[in-house]
């Protein structure tokens, strides 16, 4: 059997972080791996989670098999996050607890592939690396729409018509916001335009929600989800607490699947479990408990959050300073009109390459840098090394 197994490539991000660890520069910079750092290059565990594990450590909850979907107050509390508190569109969805954002898209795969196995998922280009791995290991066919920028913003245009080639039943799955790797993300009113399309052309949505707080807040970044919702029958949502819990290695995010009716949902919760049943049964109890304790005790947790959010809008707004002081061509300036953690750089891989050999400069070999992972003393740096790649001859192929 093992003579047989077909040869997997290893990961080429693990590949990028491990030359990073072992370059003996003091001056590197890590751009690559997509976690929030602090000012001091940490990635710290929130004072709010700390407060809730110890609560959870004194309770001592039995360590007992929970329920198929998870813990019900997280469940809950990650309905009301995405959702709003005061909604109708509560009575019509169902959420189940799912190991992290990864975890929700492929339990929401897996569902699209029982119970529409001919659609097709359309997801952005760029777009986050792991959607098509995800959808295609569901056995779902996946094609891509141009996600780009004009002068203004996000080129809605191009998108949609694109997405004119798709049938109904398709599957658009979108950024929530804060889109990975672009950055580019809709305006209300595309949303709207979005929302339309998806009506008129009967494509159903699969949200991608990974940064919820990390672009204007918890309530803002929802716009789009939340529209969608209030003009669609049927939604689907993949919600991670990863990035604006911080629970990374926790594991925790959900599942929701929202109906034109409550009707329907018994079936909907009954065949996730069946799901996650035949995986991994149910999902790990420790990340969703702390999650539920935010929800109770949020003061603490919103305010750490807005201050990582504010940390990401600063130090991209430091980097985009930067480049204009250095005189930075228009496409590398355009990541200042560009939101959360990720921009994706408009330079090819020979550039990005020197970007690392040169200075030090670890991004993705497709340009994507997390801002969020750029220390203050290191912008006037990073600028200078984008102006100075920016400006290489393009390579000549090889005779
Ligand atoms: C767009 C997007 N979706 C999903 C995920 C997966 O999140 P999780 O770590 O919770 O599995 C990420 C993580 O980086 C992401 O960027």
């Amino acid at each position: 059997m093992l003579a047989a197994l077909p040869l997997a490539e290893p990961d080429p991000l693990w590949a990028l972080l491990r030359a990073f660890r072992t370059d003996g520069r003091t001056d590197k910079i890590d751009l690559v791996v997509g976690v929030y750092r602090d000012a001091t290059g940490e990635t710290p565990v929130m004072r709010a989670v700390q407060e809730a594990e110890v609560r959870l450590a004194l309770a001592a909850a039995s360590k007992s098999y929970r329920a198929l979907s998870g813990n019900a107050a997280f469940n809950d509390g990650m309905a009301k996050l995405l959702l709003g508190e005061n909604t109708m569109a509560l009575e019509r969805q169902c959420t189940i607890q799912t190991v992290g954002g990864t975890g929700a898209l492929r339990l929401l795969a897996d569902f699209i592939a029982l119970a529409s196995p001919h659609a097709t998922v359309w997801s952005t280009n760029p777009g986050y690396v792991n959607h098509r791995p995800i959808m295609t290991a569901a056995g779902l066919a996946v094609r891509s729409f141009r996600w780009q920028e004009n002068e203004t913003g996000l080129d809605i245009g191009t998108a949609i018509a694109d997405l004119q080639q798709a049938r109904q039943g398709d599957i658009v799955l979108l950024h929530g916001c804060c889109h990975n790797p672009s950055g580019i993300d809709p305006s209300r009113e595309q949303w709207r335009q979005l929302a339309e399309l998806c009506g008129r052309r009967g494509l159903i949505p699969l949200i991608d929600m990974a940064y919820q707080g990390f672009g204007d807040g918890i309530e803002e970044d929802a716009f789009g989800l939340r529209h969608l919702v209030g003009e669609l029958e049927t939604v689907l949502v993949a919600a991670s607490c990863s990035k604006n819990m911080g629970l990374y290695c926790e594991r925790t995010g959900a599942a929701m699947v929202i109906a034109a009716e409550a009707r329907p949902l018994a079936n909907v919760r009954a065949t996730l479990e069946r799901l996650t049943r035949a995986s991994y049964s149910m999902p790990p109890e420790h990340g969703a408990a702390i999650a539920a304790d935010l929800f109770e005790n949020s003061r603490t947790w919103l305010a750490e959050l807005a201050a990582c959010r504010k940390r990401v809008a600063d130090t991209r707004r430091d980097l985009a300073d930067a480049l204009a002081r250095c005189g930075a061509p228009e496409p590398l300036q355009a990541l200042s009109r560009q939101k959360g953690m990720f921009s994706l750089l408009p330079l090819d891989q020979h550039q990005m390459n020197r970007l690392r050999q040169d200075f030090g400069v670890y991004g993705t070999a497709s340009g994507r840098i997390n801002i969020a992972g750029l220390l203050p003393h290191q912008i006037d740096r990073l600028a200078d090394a984008l102006v100075s790649v920016s400006e290489l001859p393009p390579v000549k192929a090889s005779a």
